[in-house]
């Protein structure tokens, strides 16, 4: 059976990347068709050059642009390769509108559909992964749900219970797979003059977040006190669209040092002997918790409550005074919570679930 892998951004090319090195060991047919959702050099090339992985067979080149724009793009190009290789089943990863554009062309061409990191919910339809991740588990075949949350949110909405594996998150075999190699190549910490323990490290992107200039200055505004209070760096990696946001509103912070967005090597160094993270994004509050090292979450809602409720993530909404109180809250807590995500076999069970039943 030919397994199409589609993926179109970082985190799914980082969260697809144990599933590929199962394919490739095991010798099983597939190829990467790769949208081209991400296309900068760090967002994209840099981890396929990091994580040693094969390069795709097809890149649809397609960009940035509207919802509709970017997932019509998509959703044509997957087309026209599916009608061509014939595979017997498409995997998509997450919840990107290159999930959504996959899960689509493929359901209506009839080929089997298998979602990665099934049944997260933020229950916020505002937010467009949302949207994406209710369409894609609605119309797949597999759904490879990390864990039994997420299997109950998939059942509650009356999907198919034969159609749902747990299998934990394919992030957790990331992490185990490239923590060690990250180590030994390690010195990224000395590069930026920092040491264990001793900085804050920060992510956002989320359009709900950027795109808002009130949130992204009241955001700013409060990773400025905490770096004050504690008298210890602020290191933000910064993703395009945040980077973009901050010039077009004019926000020009003090005490944060912004650098590129780094490779997942360098970024899991980073996380890894971090005194704590701030972040809105998805996989970094999955990484911190693996890792033990404890996160804010700079949103309201989470689709990870597992992470909050093992003690390793407190939401702390955008307020300035309410980031900062859940900072000093989640210094102080101790680092001893149990990864909720699996025991990183969830990419050989994705596989061999396929090998079974497709
Ligand atoms: C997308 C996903 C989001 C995911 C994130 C991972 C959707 C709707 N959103 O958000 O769920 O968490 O990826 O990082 O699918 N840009 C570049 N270079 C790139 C990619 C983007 O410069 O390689 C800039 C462009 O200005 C672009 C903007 O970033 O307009 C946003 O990119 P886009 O892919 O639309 O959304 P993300 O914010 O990356
Ligand atoms: N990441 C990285 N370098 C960075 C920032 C993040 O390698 O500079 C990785 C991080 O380890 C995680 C993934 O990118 O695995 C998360 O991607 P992102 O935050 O863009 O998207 P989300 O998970 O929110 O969809």
């Amino acid at each position: 059976m030919k397994i199409a892998v589609i993926l179109g951004t970082r985190p799914e090319i980082i969260k697809m990347s144990p599933i590929i090195r199962n394919l490739t060991k095991r010798g099983d047919e597939f190829f990467i068709l790769h949208t081209g959702q991400h296309y900068s050099y760090e967002m994209d090339k840099s981890f396929f050059d990091t994580l040693e992985l094969p390069d795709p067979r097809y890149n649809l080149d397609a960009g940035s642009g509207s919802h509709a724009e970017q997932t019509g793009k998509v959703m044509l190009g997957i087309e026209t390769v599916l009608q061509k290789e014939k595979p017997g089943v498409v995997l998509v990863q997450g919840d990107t509108n290159t999930v959504l554009a996959g899960a689509l062309a493929a359901a209506k061409l009839h080929v089997k559909v298998g979602h990665v990191e099934a049944g997260l919910r933020s229950f916020d339809r505002r937010m467009p992964e949302e949207v994406n991740r209710v369409v894609a588990d609605h119309i797949s075949d597999y759904l490879f749900a990390p864990t039994e949350i997420a299997r109950a949110n998939l059942l509650h909405e009356g999907i198919d219970k034969k159609k749902i594996f747990v299998t934990g998150n394919t992030i957790v075999d990331a992490v185990f797979q490239n923590l060690e190699i990250a180590q030994k190549r390690g010195d990224i910490l000395l590069k930026l003059g920092l040491s264990h323990g001793k900085y804050f490290l920060v992510t956002a992107h989320r359009v709900e977040n950027v795109d808002d200039e009130p949130r992204l200055k009241k955001i700013i505004a409060g990773l400025m006190t905490i770096g004050k209070k504690y008298a210890l760096p602020v290191i933000f990696p910064v993703h395009p669209r945040t980077e973009k946001k901050l010039r077009e509103f004019g926000i020009l912070p003090t005490g944060i040092t912004f650098i590129p967005p780094k490779n997942f090597l360098e970024f899991l160094q980073l996380e890894a002997h971090a005194i704590l993270v701030l972040t809105d994004s998805g996989g970094v509050q999955e990484e911190t918790c693996i890792l033990g090292v404890p996160c804010v979450t700079l949103r309201d809602n989470t689709e990870r409550p597992e992470t909050v409720d093992v003690g390793a993530n407190i939401l702390s909404g955008v307020e300035p005074d309410a980031i900062l109180k859940a900072a000093d809250a989640m210094l102080g807590v101790p680092r001893d919570w149990k990864n909720p995500f699996g025991d990183g076999t969830a990419s050989e069970k994705i596989v061999s679930i396929l090998s079974e039943n497709a």
